[in-house]
């Protein structure tokens, strides 16, 4: 039987009660569609209040949604898009972004989902040249796909790197909140103030039912983005119920103390699998995701009642992610590292026999 709480993903939580109490309040008669109305109106002015006066934010359903919508706004179909390897537009978006952009996606390889300035600077050697796509847009996860965080200065580095050399800086920020709860920081400091262009920002990860932004920092980008939208279908016609999570998301600090205690449980349980049972944490724990290595032998045992994700397989083990939520509590954590110690403790049993 599954467990009723889980660790494969903040997007498997539910929805934070404050979040389920806007979309309830909202529900009261009629409201403009698409985004004429003053719930939207209320949850832009909350956007500008954490990005800054000087942008321009627009809510779609999901987060390669956003992606799609904000890179589509930043290039032509002749751009090339740079990204880390592991990045989830290059991995698990179903081709998305070169299908709606027509652009290709260079990678850059990265052993904890970082990327630098040297890596990006490789794929510049052929600029002007029209056989070659032509780097448009840089692209980083922010926290990463590995769960690290880029600092503000990194990233400041990579926006003027970029723009330096004609290119833009997009933060695919899934997880961005969890991001500045540890680096301590405003969501402005690591995104306007940094010299970022264009942001994905989720609210699902991070306790709405659903709903996404973009935001621009280069207000000149959102020129077409209405059109955009609606083409890649992310133009939600009554969109008062993803303004009004965000308003109630973007209020009394909601998104800190919500990717606060996603990012303390998974600092909780990176300690607890190591400390107590032994199990080897291979990246560093700075967001809210714990990146671990089990043996592939207890991987169906375990899903059986804790469902999660397995990275990459290494000889005898598997390199798997575990994520806590914005709801996961210390008990969640203790239930779930003791499950792994009865388990491992039988099989260790067993082999004995
Ligand atoms: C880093 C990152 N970007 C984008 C997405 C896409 O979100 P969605 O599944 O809502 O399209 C995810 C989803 O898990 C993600 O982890």
């Amino acid at each position: 039987m599954h467990a009723s709480k889980g660790f494969a993903s903040d997007n498997n939580s539910g929805v934070h009660p404050a979040i389920m109490k806007a979309i309830e309040k909202a529900n009261a008669g009629h409201a403009i569609a698409y985004g004429n109305d003053h719930y939207t109106m209320r949850a832009i002015k909350r956007m500008r209040a954490n990005f800054g006066d000087d942008i321009d934010a627009y809510f779609v359903f999901a987060g390669t949604g956003a992606n799609v919508v904000a890179l589509k706004s930043m290039t032509d179909s002749f751009n090339a898009i740079i990204c880390a390897e592991t990045a989830h537009m290059n991995i698990e978006e179903v081709g998305a972004p070169e299908k709606f952009t027509g652009c290709k996606l260079l990678t850059v390889p990265t052993t904890d989902g970082k990327i630098g300035i040297d890596g990006i600077r490789r794929h510049l050697h052929a600029m002007g040249n029209p056989h070659h796509s032509q780097p448009r847009v840089v692209s980083i996860t922010q926290a990463t796909e590995y769960g690290t965080v880029y600092t503000k200065d990194e990233i400041a580095d990579i926006a003027d790197f970029a723009h330096s050399n004609g290119m833009l800086l997009h933060v695919d920020g899934a997880r961005l909140a969890n991001a500045a709860v540890s680096l301590g920081s405003s969501l402005k400091s690591i995104t306007s103030d940094a010299g970022v262009d264009a942001l994905s920002f989720s609210g699902t990860k991070n306790g709405m039912m659903y709903g996404e932004a973009v935001i621009f920092f280069d207000k000149s980008l959102s020129r077409n983005v209405r059109f955009i939208q609606k083409q890649a279908t992310q133009l939600p016609s009554k969109m008062r119920f993803i303004s009004a999570q965000f308003e109630a998301l973007l209020s009394n600090d909601l998104w800190r103390r919500n990717a606060k205690n996603a990012n303390g449980m998974a600092r909780k349980l990176a300690s607890r699998l190591e400390d107590a049972l032994g199990i080897r944490i291979t990246q560093r724990v700075e967001a809210n995701a714990v990146f671990a290595l089990i043996p592939k032998g207890y991987i169906e045992d375990i899903q059986r009642r804790y469902f999660f994700y397995v990275w990459r397989e290494e000889g005898e083990f598997a390199e798997v992610r575990f994520m806590p939520s914005f709801d996961t509590t210390s008990g969640d954590v203790e239930e779930f590292v003791g499950f792994l110690g009865d388990l491992m403790a039988d099989k260790k049993a067993k082999r004995l026999k």
